[in-house]
């Protein structure tokens, strides 16, 4: 797997030593509020699993499975493949998602929440987020890396759902991409 990665641009231990930083910075935000984190799935959920241990709060967590990719290109629309259920009212809601591209995916979660005007708050807090050229549709309050505009995989980023168990993040290279396109 990792013969496929042209580049790794963070491992293991550095992205877990930015996430100390990322979760202490979110327990002194949230210090005191009731706090529900609401990861998207599939993609984030290593980083939800590592961020968490980080936070020595009294939160909750639901996850909101959506999908927005398919291969290396964004669909531009967002299918949500399963609805949340925890009850928000009078919660401040921190929403998680893997990686910040286009922004669809954030926009359409962030909009969907918006309507429930009993949430406290609305935030949204990112793994990576790509430099991109276009302007986005969403932009994320809390952000580990930035990240050139390359596709990339693994810690639970994929491509048609392989390399998610990477313990890295690196850039997936083009023969990886043409063995992999469609199945
Ligand atoms: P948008 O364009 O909606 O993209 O901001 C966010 C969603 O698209 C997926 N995505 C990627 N997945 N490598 C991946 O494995 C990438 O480089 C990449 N860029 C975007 C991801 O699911 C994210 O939630």
């Amino acid at each position: 797997m990792i013969k496929d990665i042209t580049e790794v641009l963070f491992d293991e231990a550095t992205i877990l030593g930015r996430l100390d930083i990322l979760a202490r910075k979110i327990t002194a935000e949230y210090e005191g509020k009731d706090l529900t984190i609401v990861a998207l799935l599939n993609g984030s959920v290593i980083f939800m699993a590592d961020l968490l241990r980080r936070i020595p709060l009294p939160l909750q967590v639901d996850c909101l499975a959506v999908s927005s990719y398919h291969g290396t290109q964004s669909k531009g629309s967002v299918t949500f493949r399963q609805t949340p259920v925890a009850d928000l009212s009078n919660r401040h809601v921190l929403v998680l998602d893997d990686i910040l591209d286009t922004g669809t995916t954030l926009r359409t979660v962030l909009d969907h929440f918006a309507q429930d005007k009993t949430i406290l708050s609305l935030r949204s807090c990112v793994l990576l987020r790509k430099l991109i050229a276009q302007p986005r549709k969403a932009e994320a309050d809390f952000i580990a890396f930035d990240i050139p505009d390359a596709f990339v995989v693994g810690y639970g980023l994929d491509y048609n759902e392989r390399y998610r168990n990477l313990p890295l993040v690196g850039v997936l290279g083009p023969e990886a991409i043409a063995r992999y396109a469609g199945r």
